[in-house]
């Protein structure tokens, strides 16, 4: 229990915290790897280069400070985190090491006006926020040991099939070397892939959304190819160049908390680009399991070349009762390109194809979830029905 005087040191200081929250996290991610260079092999390195691991980390940091006696208000965000935090394998004995450097970075950054006093209130602080994560990965670890037969860490997979979806998008169809089936998940979870590239130090972790309905004996996901210079592609293209049927890659058990709930509510599925993937597994799932669920299946593409999943999307729309799809091109590259909206989805646009009382599930790029979010907002739609999931670090969408 933290003593009163150390929730007001903690509340007071938070603001200091807002301010220089990026360059804490800078200053703590810098640290912390040329102590831990291990760590290097948890952690994302194009995040870091891009400065998104930063802001994630400062924004949830700060917010744990302004509530820090009233935790519960942020575990709907701790459960996310332990999402991914257990999908990386972090474990109970990194959360020491975390905060040493966490609090080196405050007193670096702050100088003189970190005082001890302020220090000992957010290492105080960082203990009790620190065991409530360790909790709730416990309990995650033991649910998908018990869902999957023990398996807890990484274990290998190997490449049973490689099919080319679109001019972008590969999937990659795997199967657990130890002959294990795969596990059930719940249609939208990702999976993090683990592997060992040529001439890279480190070990590469990325998360990949599954991207058919669960039920089958092996994982699959799908894999968008990024331009040569994009730090986020380096995993991605290798996937693409290099990795092929009969090798062997890593994974951990799914997890991720953006999934198709069931139930009677109309249901929209809103994707841009990549973000199909975990539409595809949702549509999947309501095709085999509520067929007569109304839904709404809405996809943005750049063109035809780039539209992966058309054709079995469309069978799964088939198989639905009450099942629309609507395609939209971004530019089609000439007329036998057909689609049912040229440009972006607009407001108008999903007011007349989505029922009001529907819940809405969006992925895609930040700028396409940002415009979409921001329409069914205006349109009426409450926070609990629009959900929706980042590839990269959660990042708040108004900002
Ligand atoms: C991701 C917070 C402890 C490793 C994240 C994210 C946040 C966060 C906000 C971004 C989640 C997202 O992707 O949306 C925290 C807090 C901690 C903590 C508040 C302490 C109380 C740790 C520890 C480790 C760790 C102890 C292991 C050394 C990671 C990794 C990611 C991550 C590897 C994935 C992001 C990437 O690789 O770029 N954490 N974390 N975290 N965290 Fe933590």
């Amino acid at each position: 229990m933290l003593s009163q005087k150390t929730i007001d040191i903690v509340k007071s200081t938070a603001p200091i915290l807002e301010t220089h929250g990026v360059d804490i996290t800078t200053y703590f991610y810098k640290t912390m790897f040329e102590a831990h260079p291990e760590l290097l092999n948890i952690f994302n390195h194009a995040n870091q280069s891009q400065g998104r691991q930063q802001t994630a980390l400062a924004n949830t940091v700060y917010a744990a400070a302004q509530y820090i006696d009233q935790l519960e208000v942020l575990l709907p965000t701790v459960k996310q985190i332990a999402q991914k935090h257990r999908s990386l394998t972090v474990k109970p004995e990194h959360y020491p090491i975390v905060g040493e450097y966490l609090l080196k970075a405050i007193k670096g950054v702050l100088g003189d006006a970190a005082t001890d006093e302020i220090i000992g209130a957010w290492g105080e602080a960082y203990g009790v926020i620190a065991q409530v994560f360790i909790d709730i990965e416990k309990e995650m670890y033991a649910e998908a040991a018990e869902k999957s037969g023990g398996w807890e860490d990484f274990k290998e997979f190997i490449v049973e099939k490689k099919v080319t979806e679109s001019s972008l998008i590969t999937s990659f169809y795997l199967k657990a070397k130890d002959g294990v089936s795969v596990p059930w998940y719940l249609p939208g979870q990702y999976i993090t892939v683990r592997l060992s590239i040529p001439g890279q130090k480190h070990l590469l972790n990325r998360q990949y959304s599954l991207s058919q309905a669960p039920g089958s004996d092996s994982f699959r996901i799908s894999v968008k190819r990024e331009a040569d210079h994009n730090p986020q592609g380096k995993v991605s293209n290798y996937l693409h160049d290099r990795l092929n049927v009969g090798d062997t890659i890593e994974a951990s058990a799914p997890a991720g908390d953006f999934y198709l709930e069931k139930g009677e509510q109309p249901v929209a599925l809103i994707s841009g680009g990549v973000g199909i993937t975990p539409m595809m597994a949702m549509l999947g799932s309501i095709a085999e399991n509520e067929p007569n669920r109304k839904t709404v299946f809405v996809h943005a593409a750049r063109n035809k070349d780039a539209h992966a999943f058309g054709e079995e999307a469309g069978a799964l729309v088939e198989k639905l009762n009450d099942g629309k799809m609507y395609i939209a091109y971004e530019a089609k590259k000439d007329e036998s390109e057909v689609c049912d909206i040229t440009g972006y989805v607009s407001r108008d646009f999903l007011q007349q194809v989505i029922e009001s009382n529907s819940v809405c599930y969006v992925c895609g790029p930040i700028s396409f979830m940002r415009a979409v979010v921001s329409h069914l907002t205006a349109l009426g739609f409450s926070k609990n029905n629009i959900k929706y999931e980042f590839f990269g670090p959660a990042l708040a969408l108004e900002a």
